[in-house]
Protein backbone atom coordinates (compact mmCIF):
# COMPACT_ATOMS: atom_id res chain seq x y z
CA UNK A 1 0.00 0.00 0.00
CA UNK A 2 2.64 2.21 0.88
CA UNK A 3 4.48 0.94 -2.52
CA UNK A 4 2.83 3.49 -4.24
CA UNK A 5 2.92 6.71 -2.97
CA UNK A 6 6.79 6.05 -2.79
CA UNK A 7 6.83 5.53 -6.31
CA UNK A 8 5.09 8.36 -7.23
CA UNK A 9 7.08 10.47 -5.31
CA UNK A 10 10.04 8.92 -6.80
CA UNK A 11 8.63 9.63 -10.47
CA UNK A 12 8.17 12.81 -9.59
CA UNK A 13 12.28 13.40 -8.75
CA UNK A 14 12.84 11.76 -11.79
CA UNK A 15 10.79 13.59 -13.64
CA UNK A 16 12.45 16.62 -12.10
CA UNK A 17 15.63 15.49 -12.39
CA UNK A 18 15.38 14.78 -15.87
CA UNK A 19 13.95 18.50 -16.53
CA UNK A 20 17.09 19.94 -14.41
CA UNK A 21 19.32 18.30 -16.80
CA UNK A 22 17.55 19.05 -19.45
CA UNK A 23 17.77 22.99 -18.82
CA UNK A 24 21.12 22.48 -17.62
CA UNK A 25 22.08 21.68 -20.97
CA UNK A 26 19.94 24.08 -23.23
CA UNK A 27 21.79 27.02 -20.54
CA UNK A 28 25.67 25.12 -21.58
CA UNK A 29 24.86 25.53 -24.96
CA UNK A 30 23.33 28.41 -24.87
CA UNK A 31 26.51 30.01 -23.19
CA UNK A 32 28.71 27.89 -25.55
CA UNK A 33 26.57 29.19 -28.40
CA UNK A 34 27.65 33.01 -27.10
CA UNK A 35 31.38 31.68 -26.81
CA UNK A 36 30.89 30.57 -30.68
CA UNK A 37 29.62 34.26 -31.72
CA UNK A 38 32.03 36.24 -29.85
CA UNK A 39 35.38 34.12 -30.71
CA UNK A 40 34.46 33.23 -34.13
CA UNK A 41 35.28 37.04 -34.96
CA UNK A 42 33.18 38.06 -38.10
CA UNK A 43 35.47 39.61 -40.81
CA UNK A 44 33.52 42.92 -40.46
CA UNK A 45 34.76 43.25 -37.06
CA UNK A 46 38.41 42.13 -38.09
CA UNK A 47 38.33 44.93 -40.75
CA UNK A 48 37.06 47.42 -38.22
CA UNK A 49 40.12 46.40 -35.75
CA UNK A 50 42.75 46.09 -38.55
CA UNK A 51 41.47 49.73 -39.34
CA UNK A 52 41.52 51.28 -35.52
CA UNK A 53 45.67 49.24 -35.06
CA UNK A 54 46.36 51.48 -37.77
CA UNK A 55 45.03 54.61 -36.60
CA UNK A 56 46.23 53.81 -32.61
CA UNK A 57 49.71 53.09 -34.52
CA UNK A 58 49.97 56.82 -36.61
CA UNK A 59 48.61 58.52 -33.32
CA UNK A 60 51.39 56.01 -31.55
CA UNK A 61 54.54 57.23 -34.26
CA UNK A 62 53.04 60.70 -33.80
CA UNK A 63 53.81 60.56 -29.77
CA UNK A 64 49.69 61.21 -29.62
CA UNK A 65 48.09 60.47 -26.38
CA UNK A 66 45.97 57.33 -26.92
CA UNK A 67 48.53 55.56 -29.73
CA UNK A 68 51.01 52.43 -29.40
CA UNK A 69 53.93 53.09 -28.16
CA UNK A 70 55.17 52.76 -31.80
CA UNK A 71 59.28 52.93 -30.81
CA UNK A 72 61.69 53.85 -33.39
CA UNK A 73 64.64 50.90 -32.86
CA UNK A 74 67.36 52.94 -34.34
CA UNK A 75 67.96 50.20 -36.88
CA UNK A 76 67.93 52.22 -39.89
CA UNK A 77 70.45 50.07 -42.29
CA UNK A 78 70.04 46.61 -42.11
CA UNK A 79 73.12 43.73 -41.36
CA UNK A 80 73.72 43.14 -44.76
CA UNK A 81 74.58 39.61 -44.97
CA UNK A 82 78.57 40.72 -45.47
CA UNK A 83 79.17 41.36 -42.02
CA UNK A 84 81.71 38.74 -40.41
CA UNK A 85 83.14 37.93 -36.97
CA UNK A 86 81.91 36.41 -34.04
CA UNK A 87 79.47 37.81 -31.53
CA UNK A 88 77.29 36.81 -27.85
CA UNK A 89 73.71 37.06 -28.34
CA UNK A 90 71.38 37.59 -24.88
CA UNK A 91 67.57 36.84 -25.54
CA UNK A 92 66.14 37.96 -22.56
CA UNK A 93 62.32 38.38 -22.48
CA UNK A 94 60.74 35.01 -22.29
CA UNK A 95 60.92 32.18 -19.76
CA UNK A 96 63.97 31.02 -20.54
CA UNK A 97 67.54 33.47 -20.54
CA UNK A 98 69.10 32.20 -23.69
CA UNK A 99 73.06 33.32 -24.58
CA UNK A 100 74.61 32.07 -28.02
CA UNK A 101 77.91 32.54 -29.21
CA UNK A 102 77.19 32.66 -33.02
CA UNK A 103 80.17 32.95 -35.65
CA UNK A 104 79.19 34.14 -38.82
CA UNK A 105 80.01 32.57 -42.22
CA UNK A 106 82.03 33.40 -45.53
CA UNK A 107 79.16 32.98 -47.60
CA UNK A 108 76.74 35.66 -47.23
CA UNK A 109 73.76 35.63 -44.61
CA UNK A 110 75.65 32.55 -43.25
CA UNK A 111 76.19 31.30 -39.64
CA UNK A 112 79.22 29.12 -39.47
CA UNK A 113 78.62 28.18 -35.89
CA UNK A 114 76.06 28.37 -33.73
CA UNK A 115 76.34 27.50 -30.10
CA UNK A 116 73.02 28.55 -27.54
CA UNK A 117 72.44 27.88 -24.32
CA UNK A 118 69.78 28.07 -22.01
CA UNK A 119 68.66 28.84 -18.84
CA UNK A 120 65.29 28.43 -16.74
CA UNK A 121 64.75 31.60 -15.11
CA UNK A 122 64.36 31.30 -11.44
CA UNK A 123 61.11 32.75 -9.99
CA UNK A 124 62.42 35.41 -8.10
CA UNK A 125 63.90 36.94 -11.14
CA UNK A 126 60.57 37.62 -12.17
CA UNK A 127 59.53 39.70 -9.42
CA UNK A 128 62.79 42.51 -10.65
CA UNK A 129 62.70 44.06 -7.29
CA UNK A 130 63.28 40.66 -5.74
CA UNK A 131 65.67 39.31 -7.44
CA UNK A 132 68.98 40.34 -9.11
CA UNK A 133 67.84 40.03 -13.16
CA UNK A 134 70.57 41.08 -15.15
CA UNK A 135 72.93 39.79 -12.13
CA UNK A 136 71.44 36.49 -13.06
CA UNK A 137 71.89 37.20 -17.23
CA UNK A 138 75.44 38.52 -16.90
CA UNK A 139 76.33 35.64 -15.04
CA UNK A 140 75.64 33.16 -17.81
CA UNK A 141 76.74 35.22 -20.47
CA UNK A 142 80.13 35.14 -18.84
CA UNK A 143 80.05 31.81 -18.49
CA UNK A 144 79.56 31.09 -22.36
CA UNK A 145 82.01 33.67 -23.07
CA UNK A 146 84.56 31.98 -21.32
CA UNK A 147 83.82 28.76 -22.88
CA UNK A 148 84.33 29.98 -26.40
CA UNK A 149 87.18 32.52 -25.13
CA UNK A 150 88.84 30.43 -22.67
CA UNK A 151 89.32 33.44 -20.08
CA UNK A 152 87.08 36.14 -19.07
CA UNK A 153 87.01 39.38 -21.29
CA UNK A 154 88.58 37.47 -24.32
CA UNK A 155 86.88 36.32 -27.55
CA UNK A 156 86.54 37.17 -31.04
CA UNK A 157 90.33 38.63 -32.32
CA UNK A 158 93.18 38.71 -30.02
CA UNK A 159 92.96 41.76 -27.42
CA UNK A 160 89.53 42.37 -28.45
CA UNK A 161 86.68 42.98 -26.24
CA UNK A 162 83.77 40.59 -26.92
CA UNK A 163 81.08 41.87 -28.42
CA UNK A 164 77.46 41.00 -27.35
CA UNK A 165 73.93 41.67 -28.90
CA UNK A 166 71.61 42.34 -26.54
CA UNK A 167 67.68 41.54 -27.63
CA UNK A 168 65.34 42.69 -24.60
CA UNK A 169 61.97 41.80 -25.35
CA UNK A 170 60.02 44.70 -23.45
CA UNK A 171 59.04 48.45 -24.50
CA UNK A 172 62.31 50.91 -24.40
CA UNK A 173 62.90 54.08 -25.40
CA UNK A 174 65.86 54.35 -27.06
CA UNK A 175 67.93 57.44 -28.40
CA UNK A 176 71.08 55.43 -30.24
CA UNK A 177 71.22 51.19 -31.32
CA UNK A 178 73.06 50.88 -27.94
CA UNK A 179 71.01 52.65 -25.13
CA UNK A 180 67.57 52.29 -23.91
CA UNK A 181 65.37 53.17 -20.84
CA UNK A 182 62.93 50.64 -19.41
CA UNK A 183 59.38 51.58 -20.03
CA UNK A 184 57.17 49.23 -18.16
CA UNK A 185 57.43 45.23 -17.65
CA UNK A 186 55.71 43.02 -19.38
CA UNK A 187 54.43 39.28 -19.56
CA UNK A 188 55.10 37.50 -16.14
CA UNK A 189 57.95 40.17 -15.13
CA UNK A 190 57.00 42.92 -12.86
CA UNK A 191 58.26 45.43 -10.26
CA UNK A 192 60.41 48.61 -10.61
CA UNK A 193 63.60 47.49 -10.69
CA UNK A 194 65.32 49.30 -14.17
CA UNK A 195 62.22 51.54 -14.97
CA UNK A 196 63.82 54.72 -16.79
CA UNK A 197 66.84 53.53 -16.63
CA UNK A 198 69.37 52.08 -19.44
CA UNK A 199 69.32 48.53 -19.49
CA UNK A 200 72.49 48.42 -21.53
CA UNK A 201 74.29 50.87 -19.27
CA UNK A 202 73.38 48.26 -16.27
CA UNK A 203 73.97 45.12 -18.47
CA UNK A 204 77.53 46.81 -18.83
CA UNK A 205 77.97 47.11 -15.58
CA UNK A 206 76.73 43.19 -14.45
CA UNK A 207 79.08 41.95 -16.77
CA UNK A 208 82.37 44.01 -15.45
CA UNK A 209 81.01 42.52 -12.15
CA UNK A 210 81.29 38.87 -13.46
CA UNK A 211 84.73 40.14 -14.78
CA UNK A 212 83.63 40.30 -18.15
CA UNK A 213 84.80 43.75 -20.00
CA UNK A 214 82.25 43.58 -23.47
CA UNK A 215 81.34 45.48 -25.20
CA UNK A 216 77.29 46.09 -26.18
CA UNK A 217 76.67 48.04 -29.59
CA UNK A 218 73.09 46.64 -29.52
CA UNK A 219 69.96 46.72 -27.73
CA UNK A 220 66.70 45.15 -29.81
CA UNK A 221 63.35 44.15 -29.16
CA UNK A 222 62.58 40.55 -30.62
CA UNK A 223 60.62 41.83 -33.19
CA UNK A 224 63.79 43.58 -34.53
CA UNK A 225 65.87 40.46 -34.13
CA UNK A 226 63.64 38.12 -35.78
CA UNK A 227 62.72 40.74 -39.01
CA UNK A 228 66.92 40.80 -39.03
CA UNK A 229 67.05 37.43 -39.24
CA UNK A 230 65.21 36.40 -41.76
CA UNK A 231 65.74 39.88 -43.90
CA UNK A 232 69.47 38.78 -43.92
CA UNK A 233 68.85 35.91 -46.19
CA UNK A 234 65.03 36.92 -47.21
CA UNK A 235 64.96 40.59 -48.77
CA UNK A 236 61.44 40.90 -48.77
CA UNK A 237 60.92 40.41 -45.19
CA UNK A 238 58.99 43.53 -44.13
CA UNK A 239 57.77 42.73 -40.79
CA UNK A 240 58.64 40.41 -37.90
CA UNK A 241 56.32 38.87 -35.70
CA UNK A 242 56.44 37.58 -32.46
CA UNK A 243 53.56 34.74 -31.27
CA UNK A 244 55.07 33.24 -27.97
CA UNK A 245 54.68 33.97 -24.73
CA UNK A 246 54.08 37.40 -25.41
CA UNK A 247 53.11 39.33 -28.95
CA UNK A 248 54.34 41.64 -31.05
CA UNK A 249 55.04 43.04 -33.98
CA UNK A 250 58.19 45.22 -35.81
CA UNK A 251 58.13 46.46 -39.39
CA UNK A 252 60.32 49.05 -41.54
CA UNK A 253 58.80 52.74 -41.45
CA UNK A 254 59.93 55.63 -43.49
CA UNK A 255 61.85 57.44 -40.82
CA UNK A 256 59.99 60.79 -41.80
CA UNK A 257 57.15 59.63 -40.71
CA UNK A 258 58.12 58.74 -36.81
CA UNK A 259 56.96 62.00 -35.66
CA UNK A 260 58.35 60.90 -32.42
CA UNK A 261 61.95 61.41 -33.64
CA UNK A 262 64.43 64.17 -32.42
CA UNK A 263 64.01 67.33 -34.45
CA UNK A 264 67.03 66.90 -36.83
CA UNK A 265 66.97 63.36 -36.67
CA UNK A 266 68.94 61.96 -39.90
CA UNK A 267 69.49 58.49 -40.25
CA UNK A 268 72.05 56.88 -42.32
CA UNK A 269 68.79 55.57 -44.92
CA UNK A 270 65.08 56.95 -45.44
CA UNK A 271 63.89 53.89 -43.25
CA UNK A 272 63.93 52.71 -39.61
CA UNK A 273 62.21 49.57 -37.70
CA UNK A 274 60.06 50.68 -35.72
CA UNK A 275 58.51 48.33 -33.26
CA UNK A 276 54.66 48.59 -32.20
CA UNK A 277 54.28 47.35 -29.74
CA UNK A 278 50.56 46.05 -30.57
CA UNK A 279 49.99 43.70 -27.08
CA UNK A 280 48.94 47.23 -26.05
CA UNK A 281 46.13 47.35 -28.87
CA UNK A 282 42.90 48.47 -27.12
CA UNK A 283 39.28 48.68 -28.70
CA UNK A 284 36.08 48.19 -27.93
CA UNK A 285 35.29 45.76 -30.90
CA UNK A 286 37.66 43.29 -29.01
CA UNK A 287 36.14 40.00 -28.60
CA UNK A 288 36.30 40.65 -25.01
CA UNK A 289 34.51 37.80 -22.30
CA UNK A 290 34.01 38.22 -18.75
CA UNK A 291 36.92 35.73 -18.87
CA UNK A 292 39.27 38.25 -19.95
CA UNK A 293 38.48 40.73 -17.37
CA UNK A 294 39.50 38.47 -14.96
CA UNK A 295 42.89 37.54 -16.02
CA UNK A 296 43.54 41.25 -16.63
CA UNK A 297 42.81 42.03 -12.80
CA UNK A 298 44.52 39.37 -11.63
CA UNK A 299 47.62 39.82 -13.83
CA UNK A 300 50.70 42.05 -12.73
CA UNK A 301 49.73 44.53 -15.26
CA UNK A 302 45.91 45.34 -14.94
CA UNK A 303 44.62 47.43 -17.81
CA UNK A 304 47.74 47.09 -19.85
CA UNK A 305 48.47 44.54 -23.23
CA UNK A 306 45.10 43.66 -23.13
CA UNK A 307 45.34 42.31 -26.65
CA UNK A 308 48.45 40.19 -25.78
CA UNK A 309 46.60 39.29 -23.33
CA UNK A 310 44.05 37.71 -25.99
CA UNK A 311 46.29 36.13 -28.31
CA UNK A 312 49.37 35.55 -26.62
CA UNK A 313 50.80 31.81 -25.36
CA UNK A 314 51.33 33.20 -21.62
CA UNK A 315 47.61 33.37 -21.72
CA UNK A 316 45.69 30.91 -24.30
CA UNK A 317 45.50 28.20 -21.40
CA UNK A 318 44.46 30.26 -19.00
CA UNK A 319 41.46 31.56 -20.91
CA UNK A 320 40.61 28.37 -21.99
CA UNK A 321 40.79 27.26 -18.49
CA UNK A 322 38.07 30.11 -17.21
CA UNK A 323 36.23 29.18 -19.69
CA UNK A 324 35.72 25.24 -18.48
CA UNK A 325 35.35 26.39 -15.08
CA UNK A 326 32.44 28.56 -15.46
CA UNK A 327 30.65 25.99 -17.58
CA UNK A 328 31.21 23.34 -14.75
CA UNK A 329 31.03 25.63 -11.98
CA UNK A 330 27.12 26.94 -13.20
CA UNK A 331 26.16 24.45 -15.44
CA UNK A 332 27.57 21.56 -14.36
CA UNK A 333 29.86 20.58 -17.38
CA UNK A 334 31.49 17.79 -15.22
CA UNK A 335 28.48 16.66 -13.60
CA UNK A 336 29.74 18.89 -10.08
CA UNK A 337 33.31 17.51 -10.28
CA UNK A 338 35.74 20.51 -10.57
CA UNK A 339 39.33 18.89 -10.11
CA UNK A 340 41.85 21.26 -10.09
CA UNK A 341 39.98 23.48 -12.81
CA UNK A 342 40.18 26.34 -9.88
CA UNK A 343 43.81 26.82 -10.02
CA UNK A 344 45.47 29.88 -11.53
CA UNK A 345 47.48 28.97 -14.92
CA UNK A 346 46.83 24.92 -14.41
CA UNK A 347 46.31 24.61 -17.90
CA UNK A 348 48.94 25.76 -20.27
CA UNK A 349 49.41 26.79 -23.69
CA UNK A 350 50.10 23.21 -24.99
CA UNK A 351 47.49 21.41 -23.35
CA UNK A 352 44.96 23.51 -24.65
CA UNK A 353 46.79 22.57 -28.33
CA UNK A 354 46.94 19.19 -27.80
CA UNK A 355 42.90 18.87 -26.92
CA UNK A 356 42.77 21.10 -29.77
CA UNK A 357 44.30 19.20 -32.08
CA UNK A 358 43.30 15.57 -30.82
CA UNK A 359 41.94 13.49 -33.78
CA UNK A 360 41.43 10.01 -32.21
CA UNK A 361 37.92 9.12 -32.29
CA UNK A 362 37.59 8.71 -28.66
CA UNK A 363 39.01 12.11 -27.74
CA UNK A 364 42.16 10.26 -25.89
CA UNK A 365 44.54 12.82 -25.57
CA UNK A 366 41.72 15.30 -24.16
CA UNK A 367 40.93 12.91 -21.80
CA UNK A 368 44.36 12.82 -20.81
CA UNK A 369 44.71 16.32 -19.99
CA UNK A 370 41.45 16.71 -17.95
CA UNK A 371 42.85 13.42 -16.03
CA UNK A 372 46.45 14.35 -15.90
CA UNK A 373 46.43 17.98 -15.27
CA UNK A 374 42.92 19.26 -13.99
CA UNK A 375 42.34 15.47 -12.04
CA UNK A 376 38.71 15.17 -13.92
CA UNK A 377 38.87 11.58 -14.61
CA UNK A 378 35.94 9.61 -16.27
CA UNK A 379 34.76 12.06 -18.41
CA UNK A 380 32.19 11.24 -21.09
CA UNK A 381 32.71 12.04 -24.97
CA UNK A 382 30.35 14.56 -25.04
CA UNK A 383 32.55 16.50 -22.57
CA UNK A 384 35.65 15.97 -23.86
CA UNK A 385 34.20 16.85 -27.01
CA UNK A 386 32.65 20.31 -25.33
CA UNK A 387 36.60 20.72 -24.06
CA UNK A 388 37.74 20.58 -27.15
CA UNK A 389 35.81 22.65 -28.71
CA UNK A 390 36.03 25.43 -26.25
CA UNK A 391 40.21 25.09 -26.71
CA UNK A 392 39.60 25.31 -30.21
CA UNK A 393 37.31 28.86 -30.12
CA UNK A 394 40.18 30.36 -27.97
CA UNK A 395 42.65 29.41 -30.70
CA UNK A 396 40.79 30.98 -33.13
CA UNK A 397 40.35 33.86 -31.42
CA UNK A 398 43.65 34.18 -31.06
CA UNK A 399 44.94 33.87 -34.69
CA UNK A 400 41.59 35.53 -36.13
CA UNK A 401 42.94 38.88 -34.26
CA UNK A 402 46.38 38.08 -35.18
CA UNK A 403 45.17 38.00 -38.91
CA UNK A 404 43.17 41.74 -38.07
CA UNK A 405 46.73 43.07 -36.80
CA UNK A 406 48.78 41.67 -39.70
CA UNK A 407 47.08 43.05 -42.45
CA UNK A 408 46.98 46.65 -40.31
CA UNK A 409 50.68 46.47 -40.66
CA UNK A 410 50.46 45.71 -43.89
CA UNK A 411 48.02 47.98 -44.68
CA UNK A 412 50.53 51.18 -42.71
CA UNK A 413 53.82 49.89 -44.99
CA UNK A 414 51.45 50.46 -48.14
CA UNK A 415 50.99 46.78 -49.39
CA UNK A 416 47.81 46.08 -50.63
CA UNK A 417 46.94 43.51 -48.39
CA UNK A 418 46.11 45.82 -46.28
CA UNK A 419 43.63 47.50 -47.85
CA UNK A 420 41.03 45.28 -48.92
CA UNK A 421 37.71 44.84 -48.13
CA UNK A 422 35.60 41.74 -46.70
CA UNK A 423 36.71 38.37 -48.84
CA UNK A 424 39.31 40.50 -50.56
CA UNK A 425 38.28 43.71 -52.66
CA UNK A 426 38.77 46.68 -52.10
CA UNK A 427 42.69 47.02 -53.08
CA UNK A 428 41.72 48.81 -56.06
CA UNK A 429 44.26 48.54 -58.96
CA UNK A 430 43.19 44.36 -59.40
CA UNK A 431 47.25 43.96 -60.20
CA UNK A 432 48.66 41.01 -57.88
CA UNK A 433 49.93 42.13 -54.48
CA UNK A 434 53.49 41.71 -54.74
CA UNK A 435 55.13 39.21 -52.14
CA UNK A 436 55.73 39.60 -48.81
CA UNK A 437 57.88 37.67 -46.47
CA UNK A 438 56.78 38.01 -42.55
CA UNK A 439 59.60 36.73 -40.19
CA UNK A 440 57.43 34.90 -37.25
CA UNK A 441 58.93 33.13 -34.26
CA UNK A 442 57.50 32.08 -30.70
CA UNK A 443 55.98 29.32 -29.97
CA UNK A 444 52.69 29.39 -30.31
CA UNK A 445 53.59 30.01 -34.36
CA UNK A 446 56.16 27.09 -34.25
CA UNK A 447 54.60 24.47 -32.38
CA UNK A 448 50.66 25.20 -33.06
CA UNK A 449 49.54 23.36 -36.23
CA UNK A 450 46.26 24.19 -35.73
CA UNK A 451 47.09 28.07 -34.63
CA UNK A 452 48.82 28.56 -38.16
CA UNK A 453 46.31 27.19 -39.73
CA UNK A 454 43.39 29.12 -38.52
CA UNK A 455 45.66 32.05 -39.12
CA UNK A 456 46.06 31.38 -42.68
CA UNK A 457 42.23 31.16 -43.19
CA UNK A 458 41.64 34.22 -41.33
CA UNK A 459 43.93 36.57 -43.23
CA UNK A 460 42.26 34.80 -46.55
CA UNK A 461 38.79 36.34 -45.13
CA UNK A 462 40.30 39.54 -44.48
CA UNK A 463 41.87 39.91 -47.76
CA UNK A 464 40.78 37.12 -49.95
CA UNK A 465 42.25 34.60 -51.06
CA UNK A 466 44.92 35.75 -54.14
CA UNK A 467 45.83 39.01 -52.04
CA UNK A 468 46.61 36.55 -48.52
CA UNK A 469 49.02 34.16 -51.44
CA UNK A 470 51.10 37.11 -51.67
CA UNK A 471 51.71 36.96 -47.71
CA UNK A 472 54.63 34.20 -46.52
CA UNK A 473 54.34 33.38 -43.37
CA UNK A 474 57.80 32.21 -42.40
CA UNK A 475 58.93 30.33 -39.36
CA UNK A 476 62.24 32.37 -38.03
CA UNK A 477 63.93 30.18 -35.46
CA UNK A 478 65.89 31.34 -33.17
CA UNK A 479 65.53 34.50 -34.56
CA UNK A 480 65.98 36.61 -31.31
CA UNK A 481 69.44 35.30 -30.64
CA UNK A 482 70.37 35.23 -34.55
CA UNK A 483 69.13 38.77 -34.99
CA UNK A 484 71.17 39.85 -32.14
CA UNK A 485 74.15 38.56 -33.29
CA UNK A 486 73.74 39.90 -36.80
CA UNK A 487 73.07 43.19 -35.06
CA UNK A 488 75.72 43.11 -32.68
CA UNK A 489 78.18 42.11 -35.16
CA UNK A 490 77.43 45.19 -37.77
CA UNK A 491 76.92 47.87 -35.19
CA UNK A 492 80.30 46.95 -33.74
CA UNK A 493 81.43 47.20 -37.27
CA UNK A 494 80.38 50.58 -38.15
CA UNK A 495 81.70 53.89 -36.75
CA UNK A 496 79.82 55.44 -34.47
CA UNK A 497 76.49 54.31 -33.50
CA UNK A 498 73.06 55.02 -33.39
CA UNK A 499 72.51 52.58 -36.94
CA UNK A 500 74.27 49.85 -38.53
CA UNK A 501 75.13 48.71 -41.83
C1 LIG B 1 56.60 42.91 -25.00
C2 LIG B 1 57.24 43.11 -26.35
C3 LIG B 1 57.74 41.79 -26.87
C4 LIG B 1 56.63 40.75 -26.86
C5 LIG B 1 57.10 39.39 -27.34
C6 LIG B 1 55.54 41.82 -25.08
O1 LIG B 1 55.02 41.55 -23.81
O2 LIG B 1 56.01 44.11 -24.56
O3 LIG B 1 58.29 44.03 -26.27
O4 LIG B 1 58.21 41.96 -28.18
O5 LIG B 1 56.12 40.62 -25.55
O6 LIG B 1 58.14 38.90 -26.57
Amino acid sequence: MQALPLAGAGAVLLVKSLRDGQAQRRRLESLMDEYRQLFNTPTDRLLALRDALVQQLEAGLAGQPGGLMALPSYVDVLPSGRERGDCYAIDLGGTNLRVAHVKLGEQRGATEATHIREWEIPEEHFDTDRGSLLRFVAQCTAEVIREHSGAAGGGGPAGAKPVVGFCFSFPVDQTALDNGKVLVWTKNFRGSYLIGQDVVAALRSELAAAGVDAEVPAVMNDTVATLVALRYSEPDTQLGIILGTGTNCAYLERAEAIGKLPAGYRGRTPAMVVNSEWGDFRSPLLPTCQEDLWIDCSSPHPGNGLFEKQISGLYLGEVARRILLRLAEKEGLFGGTLGLLSRHFVLTTADMAACDQDDTPDLHAVAGVLERVLEIRKTSLQQRRLVQEVCQLVCLRSARLCAAAITGVLQRVGHPCGSCSAGGGGSGSGAPAPPVAIAVDGSVFEKYARFRERLRAALEDVCGKAAADSIRLQLAKDGSVLGAAYLGVAAAQFEGNGGTA
